[in-house]
């Protein structure tokens, strides 16, 4: 049994075996093949912020496959009342073939993958975000054919997202420079971490140095979910950190242009960057949905 709370979880052959698969199911679902593969089996899934994509692809990716999802909003589970996530774990376990939670603090999918007699799946954290990661991969993988030595850059704040996709470029042979303010750098043990692994991880300050010659620019919200006490310092900290037309002109012509979403058009994305023709966002959430499945299936198929 396996758990999922880092890209570390997963090796380069379980990425590349997960892509694989992702896009195998991709085309099924194009050409309407139903499949059973996840036939009474059960996926829990906790809540405790908002979302749009890793809900809802979540659940259209267990009833696509034959099984089921139960969304599970924090504040109507006990938990909310004071069980202990220990115990929310094993109850949970007796019912279900997996668990995936999206939480305010890392430690509560540590703590559930502790207790949990099945597979944990984190839906992102404060610290990570690897089902983001997968898509996004399985989405470069099918814009530019190869994954190895293509260089992205990061610009912006250095969040749970861009924890995880450096995680994610080292793991798969990809280089990373992030551009960022000072004081929003990535973590240091990640970076750390991915450099002891063999990583090329810049981290740099100027946006247009970090951007020039990337194969993707990627960027994500300036206020992530639990940010919101620092909005006003965030914006004016983070100003020069958008990605917009002076980005995209240093940087290679086929650049794909990579946002999570939710998006802010005007802040960390120009409306024209967001809406051009180099634009693969939606791709990119839509690979969400394949990327996800071939996930499950992984651990619980
Ligand atoms: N990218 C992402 O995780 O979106 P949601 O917050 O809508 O799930
Ligand atoms: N960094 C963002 C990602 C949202 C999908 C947040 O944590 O809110």
């Amino acid at each position: 049994m396996k758990h999922v709370l880092s890209m570390t979880d997963l090796s380069k052959e379980d990425i590349m075996d997960i892509l694989e698969t992702g896009e195998d199911l991709k085309e099924k679902r194009i050409k309407g093949k139903v499949t059973d593969l996840l036939k009474n089996k059960s996926l829990a899934m906790i809540f405790e912020k908002s979302s749009t994509r890793t809900r809802v692809s979540f659940e259209v990716a267990m009833s696509d496959m034959g099984g089921h999802s139960l969304y599970l909003n924090q504040r109507d589970m006990q938990i909310g009342r004071g069980e202990t996530v220990a115990d929310t774990a094993k109850v949970l376990s007796r019912y279900v073939s997996a668990i995936t939670a999206r939480v305010n603090s890392h430690s509560t999918v540590e703590e559930l993958a502790e207790h949990a007699t099945v597979p944990v799946i984190n839906a992102l954290s404060d610290k990570e975000h690897p089902c983001q990661i997968l898509a996004d991969l399985l989405t470069i993988k099918e814009y530019k054919s190869t994954l190895e030595g293509q260089k992205l850059t990061w610009v912006g704040d250095g969040n749970n997202v861009c924890n995880s996709m450096i995680l994610g470029c080292v793991i798969v042979g990809m280089e990373i420079a992030v551009a960022c303010p000072d004081g929003y750098e990535p973590d240091d043990d990640i970076v750390k971490m991915a450099r002891e692994m063999g990583g090329k991880v810049e981290i740099l300050r100027d946006p247009i140095e970090a951007s020039t010659d990337a194969d993707v620019l990627y960027t994500d919200v300036w206020i992530s979910m639990g940010d919101e006490e620092e909005r006003d310092k965030r914006l004016s900290d983070l100003a020069d950190y958008q990605i917009n037309s002076t980005l995209l002109d240093v940087a290679k012509n086929d650049v794909i242009i990579m946002h999570c979403l939710p998006a802010h058009r005007g802040e960390e994305i120009s409306a024209e960057v967001m809406d051009g023709t180099h634009s693969v966002v939606f791709d990119q959430a839509e690979n969400r949905l394949h990327a996800q499945k071939a996930l499950i299936l992984k651990l619980i198929g």
